[in-house]
């Protein structure tokens, strides 16, 4: 029977800044309302739920992936956009206050998605705006919708969380999207999670004692050869170059790891490979025909729906 209708909709009129209060009935709603508008986009393109709203898209730094799907989401419910991309061409450029920008586009429109380079951006932003925020993005904290999408293409492979052993590889310090995906798949119920990175790049430890809190098991690294026979997902993702202090320690680390048709030889045959994008050469091009590989498309198609799903619930009611 379709109950999502006669469920309480959590998500309506709320920011949406951390995965960290979401309850599993909650992402099984949204996965729910993702599942129905990728039907919509494949059988009619788009739906027009949200005509009449107006989402404010307000990225303070570089994205492609992101501020696309978020402008293209925005469009398939009917609403309008203001999109800025690089704050060169607003009113930042002559030094106004990021609360002063939440509170301009919240005359203008219903919504406002933004990234910001400074941890915690997202909640101050939010603490000042009369309209719903939605993180898309905060330095190195959270990338919460990235987080939801990586849940949401898992979910289409593995039916049982607590039996997948989730590796990612990379920049464990910098990596806001990793931050935001561990703590989701804990709440999800994975109960295993491999984090492999260099010594100088480990995982905060505060996440890592959120993963623990719950029972789960956190394995740290250097080595992803030790580990890859056993992983049900790698998920591997860039340094992240705009956040180190020192350039020549980037260099020394950027292609600290590959994945090359080698390594997948050694993967399990139902192992799916992940990627946030964008790779700057984490995944050698050979690989991207592997039937295990998710990034190019499934990935990034789920993110559309995803974020398709949440604008609905955070503006329309039921
Ligand atoms: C990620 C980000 O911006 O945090 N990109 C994305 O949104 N898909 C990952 C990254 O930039 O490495």
């Amino acid at each position: 029977m379709e109950r999502i209708h006669e469920m309480i909709n959590p998500f309506y009129n709320k920011d949406f800044i951390t995965v960290q209060n979401l309850k599993p009935s909650d992402i099984d709603l949204l996965f729910k309302e993702a599942s129905k508008m990728k039907k919509t986009v494949l059988k009619k393109g788009g739906i027009d739920v949200l005509k009449g709203k107006v989402i404010t898209c307000l990225f303070y730094e570089p994205s492609s992936r992101t501020f696309g799907s978020f402008v293209s989401a925005s469009q398939k419910l009917g609403t309008g956009t203001i999109q800025l991309l690089g704050m060169q061409a607003s009113s930042t450029a002559k030094g106004e206050t990021l609360e002063d920008t939440i509170n301009t586009f919240g005359c203008f429109s219903d919504a406002i998605v933004i990234r910001h380079p400074e941890e915690g951006s997202a909640k101050r932003a939010a603490s000042v705006s009369y309209i719903p925020i939605v993180n898309a993005g905060d330095g190195i904290g959270e990338h919460p919708t990235q987080a939801l999408l990586d849940a949401y293409t898992i979910s289409n492979h593995f039916k049982d969380f607590s039996k997948i052993t989730f590796c990612a590889v990379g920049d464990m310090k910098n990596g806001r999207a990793v931050h935001s995906t561990a703590k989701l798949l804990t709440t999800l119920g994975v109960k295993k999670f491999i984090f492999v990175s260099p010594i100088s790049l480990k995982m905060p430890q505060e996440i890592v004692q959120y993963i623990k809190k719950g029972g789960r098991k956190v394995m740290e690294t250097e080595n992803l050869n030790e580990v890859i026979e056993s992983i049900d997902i790698l998920y591997i993702f860039r340094m992240q170059k705009e956040r180190f202090d020192d350039q020549n320690e980037y260099e020394k680390l950027k292609h600290k790891y590959i994945v090359s048709r080698e390594i997948m030889k050694k993967a399990k045959k139902k192992m799916i490979l992940m990627h946030p994008l964008p790779r700057v050469g984490e995944i050698t091009i050979e690989v991207d025909s592997d039937p295990r590989s998710v990034y190019l498309r499934e990935q990034m198609t789920s993110g559309l729906y995803i974020r398709m799903a949440l604008l609905k619930l955070i503006l329309k009611k039921d």
